[in-house]
């Protein structure tokens, strides 16, 4: 994340839908004063499956609505919107997951072999092997695609031996690769984290949530002017569809109710 000032206390934090959440609930321990404006684009989700000229639309789309929303900070809580990256908005500076993922997994391996899963889309970009590299050119990185987890998550089925044996199914390979760290690539991942953790239970791997990799790295780097430490901070969510489905798991998911979902139609908004 690179060193910024801002004027205003107002961040964007856009997903395709839950995943948004994690990252929310990280930033939002760390800094209480922030006005945080939330996007999942639960229409068109998933994104993990879409094609990059596609993800690019999208990715213009929620930018237009976030500036209606007098946001010019917008983080890209999802690994598959930041593996487009560098990318340029008009009015919009773009901050991405991957590299503080990338950062803090490089940080905390000791015998240099990261596994990573995360959606189709990102493994497919190659995104954290380059930001990985950058780093190092002496890590081994294995990844593997997990895309039954978002729809498992989306459907707030989060225990149980179902959840457990599609964990099971795809860290198995990484783990014989003997992975010291896992980067979870999907900011949907937190929430499994609990069962994640149970698989690789004894194991001593260190698992890489984007959101507080990211949430670290704000507190060193962005720097706010004006006594915004003394506002109360908002969370306000927006969805492009079927808001009431949202609202329970998200609530549950971030401890506090979530006053008012509303509901936007992005295609408009270009
Ligand atoms: N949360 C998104 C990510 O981090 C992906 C979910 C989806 O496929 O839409 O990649």
């Amino acid at each position: 994340v690179a060193q910024s000032t801002h004027k205003t206390g107002r961040i964007g934090i856009f997903d395709s839908g839950l995943g948004g959440l994690t990252v929310a609930r990280e930033i939002r321990k760390a800094f209480p004063w922030l006005e945080l404006v939330c996007l999942g684009d639960t229409a068109r989700f998933p994104y993990g499956i879409r094609s990059p000229e596609t993800l690019r639309r999208y990715l213009h789309e929620g930018c237009a609505f976030f500036e209606e929303q007098n946001v010019s900070t917008v983080i890209l809580a999802c690994n598959t919107l930041s593996s487009l990256l560098p990318i340029s908005v008009p009015n919009i500076s773009l901050h991405g997951v991957i590299e503080s993922g990338a950062k803090a997994a490089f940080k905390a391996t000791k015998n240099k072999r990261i596994g990573l899963i995360g959606t189709e889309a990102t493994i497919r970009s190659q995104a954290y092997a380059r930001a990985l590299q950058r780093l190092s050119t002496q890590l081994d990185i294995f990844s593997a695609p997990a895309p039954l987890l978002v729809p498992l998550i989306e459907e707030g089925w989060l225990d149980g031996e179902v959840p457990k044996q599609v964990i099971h199914h795809y860290l198995e390979p990484l783990l014989k690769q003997d992975i010291d760290t896992l980067i979870l690539g999907c900011t949907h991942y937190p929430l499994l984290r609990p069962m994640i953790e149970k698989e690789i239970a004894g194991r001593n791997i260190e698992i890489i949530d984007n959101g507080s990799a990211l949430t670290q790295e704000l507190q060193g780097s962005f720097q706010w002017q004006g006594d915004w430490k003394d506002h109360p901070g908002s969370l306000a969510v927006y969805v492009t569809d079927a808001p009431e489905r949202f609202e329970e798991i998200a609530g549950r998911f971030m401890g506090e109710k979530l006053k008012s979902i509303q509901k936007i139609d992005l295609t408009l908004q270009a």
